[in-house]
């Protein structure tokens, strides 16, 4: 009898567990989608995720050496969200830009997301308390604000223009799928 009712209550509370993993995990996602769903369409939503991005690396800049486990939280919410954003460009937005002839544009900002992933690693590798931290992170961003710039006032720009409304509904709700993948 006692032991039935241990392994009941034990299984309420592994289910309300999981219940509770789950809602958590749903309110990361919407923390996480929210900026792109809520910006509209495909290269509002870009930029608003540019924002959000730069705002993360506001706050690392703002640490000291000693603040090692404030900074690989950071680095993780960076590399999270640079993961969505770059599965969304190259999976949707990147190959839109190639099939309307702008295959040199994808090209050059395919190779950039490469070094986005070079920094990235670099960063993983280093001790969080290490005096060149800061240094790379700072390169890092001048690397990735050149890119946002490129995207945000030549290239995406250009590629809005020469689509019609419908496809630009349409390539928005493809670039929310991907992105959806890894929220
Ligand atoms: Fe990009
Ligand atoms: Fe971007």
């Amino acid at each position: 009898m006692l032991e039935e009712k241990t392994t009941r209550s034990f299984a309420i509370g592994a289910a309300a567990g999981l219940t509770a993993g789950l809602a958590a995990n749903a309110v990361r996602k919407m923390f996480v989608q929210a900026p792109t769903l809520m910006a509209g369409e495909w290269d509002d939503a870009l930029a608003a995720e540019h924002q959000a991005t730069l705002a993360i690396f506001d706050q690392i800049e703002k640490t000291e050496d000693k603040h090692s486990t404030r900074r690989a939280i950071l680095l993780t919410q960076l590399k999270h969200a640079l993961a969505k954003h770059a599965l969304e460009e190259e999976n949707a937005i990147y190959a839109a830009l190639r099939v309307h002839g702008q295959v040199a544009e994808a090209d050059h900002l395919n190779s950039d997301h490469g070094y986005v992933k070079q920094y990235l690693f670099e960063l993983s590798s280093m001790a969080a308390n290490h005096p060149q931290f800061l240094p790379k992170i700072r390169d890092f961003r001048a690397m990735i604000e050149t890119h946002m710039r490129e995207e945000e006032e030549r290239i995406f720009p250009k590629l809005r223009n020469m689509l019609s409304e419908e496809e630009n509904a349409a390539l928005t709700k493809a670039m929310n799928l991907e992105g959806l993948k890894i929220a």
